[in-house]
């Protein structure tokens, strides 16, 4: 019987026979009586086992450590009073698998930079089966969220010919060592895709509703705890449909997920609650029933400004209309000003990617970013540019040879009216639901400059 399974039907099973299969997460043995904590995986709770000295199998189970892999018969008992609501009494005990003496994962606490070395190893501990348990349900209530929204799923290419978001920060791929593209597989220069938006908006014109959640590459050099170079996006894209719109939207999915999670894995969020992030649990209930602030970029320079004024010192503290926010001032913002996750929204075009839609006053754009307090930018999206002339003029000004994006730019030709999405970082929404600091603590293998294990 699966763990979790014992644990929802402990009172009916009690006095009855069960049998487990699990990893000793603890082992102490007397002369005539042993207690093993076992977890399964399949439940963040353990389940102790009593044994005595005349229990089947006594000797090889006594010599069982940490790690090691049993299975255990006994009776289910109820342990009022105790930690844990009941124990097994064995009547049977058999060692299945045993561990080795040395198991980097003994009792104690370990550093998370120590657990990132053994990162095939670190899954077993309660830290990262809170933290991937969230993880999977979160990911499970995104495509909930999109699929009763009537979105279509669609997957978009990892190796792709176009850098999307038009940063230089693309992996290439290649099977040559003389970078002589030409020759290369595919004949020209390819590269892992940076963000799947571009073949989204085409899917978008044919489907109306339609959303990405797939892998994404990045060869940002930025060693920060919120970057990893191989993380997940998910990319919604809505034909019809503007900035406004699409502040709605994120809004939606994110109180979507945050309900989903409560109903869902409420014992892992209490775990990262007592754990990772005091409060944990008091925020998401807040974010799930706050209405979120909409802040214009402009606003947010004078705000910064008015703090400098007053005494505020940040790092950079040459704020000016055109600076690309740092995330010292997102979270000023965020957790200073505004105490609540907000939308910035109509940044200068300088700093934001040439697909976006160029406003009325010619100098900003139709983008958001969702910032959240801890984490800072959440959420990147905006209104795409839908008028042809104006995306080749932005290409010209980002210095992109419209050539290269033809087929995407054309799309403009074809009937395109209003197109508006959002990239959403998973890790990045894994990092404020459990409250992990580091990024490379909520993918299973992280991947970040200097760093490929595993
Ligand atoms: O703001 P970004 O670059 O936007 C896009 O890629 C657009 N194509 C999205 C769209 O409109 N369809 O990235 C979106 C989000 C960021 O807000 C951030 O959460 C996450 O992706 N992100 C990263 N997460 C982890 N590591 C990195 N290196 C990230 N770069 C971006
Ligand atoms: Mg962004």
């Amino acid at each position: 019987m699966d763990i979790k399974e014992l644990y929802a039907k402990h009172q009916k099973l009690v006095g009855k026979q069960v049998e487990l299969i699990a990893r000793v997460r603890n082992h102490r043995q007397g002369k005539s009586i042993g207690f093993l904590v076992l977890n399964d995986g399949t439940s963040i709770n353990d389940v102790q086992v009593v044994y005595k000295a005349d229990v089947a199998g006594f000797s090889k189970i006594s010599e069982a450590r940490v790690a090691a892999i049993v299975a255990v018969t006994g009776t289910v008992v109820l342990t009022p009073g105790k930690p844990q609501p009941f124990e097994l009494q064995a009547t049977k005990c058999e060692l299945l698998a045993q561990c080795v003496e040395d198991y980097p994962l003994q009792k104690k606490e370990h550093s998370p930079e120590f657990l990132r070395e053994i990162a095939h190893l670190r899954a077993r501990t309660k830290t990262f089966q809170a933290i991937f348990k969230i993880r999977s349900a979160a990911s499970f209530a995104i495509h909930q969220f999109f699929n009763s929204n009537d979105f279509l799923y669609v997957q978009t290419p990892i190796i792709t010919e176009n850098d999307a978001e038009g940063a230089g920060e693309a992996f290439i791929v290649t099977t040559r060592t003389d970078a002589n593209y030409a020759e290369d597989f595919f004949g020209k220069k390819a590269a892992l895709s940076v963000s799947g938006q571009l073949n989204a908006e085409a899917y978008a014109q044919a489907f109306k509703k339609v959303y990405t959640f797939g892998p994404t590459f990045r060869a940002e050099n930025s060693y920060t705890s919120r970057h990893a170079s191989e993380f997940w996006m998910i990319e919604p894209e809505v034909a019809f449909s503007d900035l406004k719109d699409n502040i709605e939207l994120i809004e939606a999915m994110l109180k979507a997920v945050i309900r989903y999670l409560f109903e869902n894995v409420s014992e892992e969020l209490e775990f990262c609650d007592k754990n990772l992030e005091p409060g944990l649990i008091e925020k998401l209930e807040k974010v799930r029933d706050a209405k979120f602030v909409v802040t214009e970029y402009a606003q947010v320079i004078e705000i910064l400004q008015t703090a400098i004024a007053n005494g505020h010192v940040f790092e950079d503290n040459n704020v000016y209309f055109g600076l690309d926010l740092g995330t010292e001032h997102e979270r000023y913002l965020c957790e200073v000003v505004n105490k609540a996750p907000t939308f910035v929204i109509n940044y200068p075009k300088e700093i934001k990617a040439f697909y976006m839609k160029l406003n009325a006053d010619q100098k900003t754009v139709a983008a958001v970013d969702l910032l959240v307090p801890g984490i800072g930018e959440l959420v990147g999206g905006s209104q795409r540019e839908d008028d042809y002339d104006k995306l080749i003029a932005r290409c010209h000004e980002m210095k992109i040879d419209p050539k290269e994006l033809g087929w995407y730019n054309d799309l403009r030709k074809f009937g395109y009216y209003k197109s508006a999405g959002f990239g959403l970082g998973f890790e990045r929404l894994i990092m404020y639901v459990t409250g992990a600091q580091n990024i490379r603590d909520v993918i299973a293998f992280p991947r970040t400059p200097k760093n490929l294990l595993f």
